[in-house]
């Protein structure tokens, strides 16, 4: 069978790649399998969401199509949920629901850009970007990762990357996998670098809800839509990554022209997924805002004790899902040394260069999906390197 060289030319996806290294391995009960490779919530959805799902399920309208952007009184729970969240809310009209932020994703660059059109996306990557982008034969630039910020990204660095073909900025924030969050201010002067230049900055919240601040103001300003696209995931928030709970926040006017796309690729989001969204939206603050500090607790209790351990691996970022650490090993790939782990650890983590060129040093530990008993165990077990 034929395939484009476009498309064979894009990684694996790096999950199941490591993932695959797994196969036929039996873990011992003394040494279990630490699994931070995947950014999975480890608690279960809230048991009202579950209950509310159960029936949904019983009601035949629920296996309906629903119009294309989704229902209005889902849209509304959703504007509500951002107002309170960020002290400001699109409208109903600047919403299209979504299967995840991996779709809103597809919707946005598919309706921004053309073939040979370029994007600048900040190192290190969330993976699925320039997978994506690369199928979609859009060029990727990348802004380099600067370990001394963290890899925040940088006004001037960006700035100079920007050429007649660019039709947008790509951050991530809270990143993946860095775990660093842009400040607000930051993210307006981004914001009015590309307005100035007439291109899209483009954000991707999907970890906005494990923040305890309002993660910027844009919603606030007039113009807004005539430069910001935000791609938004519920999966994380309501611990629902399989219901695929997604929204691209944009102009009314580019929503309408993303939904030529929506309708052709999925028609809607699921109703059942919906009838989550909804249901969290104007149910489950609290219980967000619980696990929201758990989150951040976790990643306060490793950072803390990964520091005092003393390891072979140091620290370069980290935030409420992730670390970014450098392996000690100056001549292994990231992936060599993720499979070293995998081998004599039983840690299971994501190899650096999967989020982009020139990262073979490091590595990406999700604490999302472990307990802090998990976490003590983890450290220790680096400590013997
Ligand atoms: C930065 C980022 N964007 C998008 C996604 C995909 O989100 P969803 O499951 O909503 O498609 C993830 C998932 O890990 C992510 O980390």
């Amino acid at each position: 069978m034929k395939v484009a060289t476009h498309i064979s030319a894009i990684q694996p996806p790096p999950i199941t790649e490591v993932k695959s290294w797994l196969a036929e391995r039996i873990f011992p009960t003394e040494k279990p399998l630490l699994d931070m490779c995947q950014a999975v919530p480890s608690y279960a959805p809230a048991a009202e969401l579950i209950d509310h799902l159960k029936a949904a399920i019983s009601d035949p309208l629920t296996y309906k199509y629903s119009p294309d952007e989704g229902l209005p009184e889902v849209h509304t729970a959703v504007c509500d949920w951002y107002q309170r969240r960020y002290q400001g809310s699109p409208t109903t009209k600047q919403i299209c629901l979504t299967i995840g932020a991996s779709q809103a994703f597809w919707l946005a660059f598919s309706t921004l850009c053309q073939t040979d059109d370029e994007v600048i996306v900040q190192l290190p990557a969330y993976f699925d970007h320039p997978m994506g982008l690369q199928a979609m034969g859009v060029k990727v630039v990348y802004a380099p990762f600067d370990p001394d910020t963290a890899g925040q990204p940088n006004l001037e660095t960006i700035s100079k990357l920007i050429t007649p073909k660019t039709k947008a900025i790509l951050l991530v924030t809270p990143s993946n996998p860095t775990g660093a969050v842009i400040p607000p201010a930051q993210i307006e002067a981004l914001f009015n670098l590309a307005q100035s230049h007439n291109i899209s900055l483009v954000l991707d919240e999907t970890y906005n809800a494990f923040l305890d601040t309002a993660p910027h103001q844009l919603f606030n300003l007039q113009n807004w839509p005539e430069t910001f696209i935000h791609i938004a995931s519920f999966g994380k928030t309501f611990a629902m990554t399989g219901l695929r709970g997604g929204a691209l926040v944009a102009a009314d006017t580019f929503i309408q022209q993303a939904l030529k796309i929506q309708d052709s690729m999925v028609v809607c989001q699921p109703r059942p997924t919906q009838a989550a969204l909804e249901f969290g939206c104007r149910n489950l603050d609290n219980w967000v805002e619980k696990n929201s500090v758990t989150m951040r607790q976790r990643h306060d209790y490793f950072k803390t004790n990964f520091l005092a351990a003393n390891t072979n691996f140091c620290l370069t970022a980290s935030g409420s899902f992730f670390a970014w650490i450098k392996h000690p090993w100056k001549e292994l790939t990231g992936r060599q040394a993720a499979k070293r782990l995998v081998d004599e650890a039983n840690i299971i983590c994501l190899p650096g260069e999967t989020f982009g060129p020139g990262l073979e040093q490091y590595l990406r530990l999700s604490f999302g999906n472990i307990e802090i008993k998990q976490i003590d165990e983890a450290i220790c077990r680096l400590q013997q390197f």
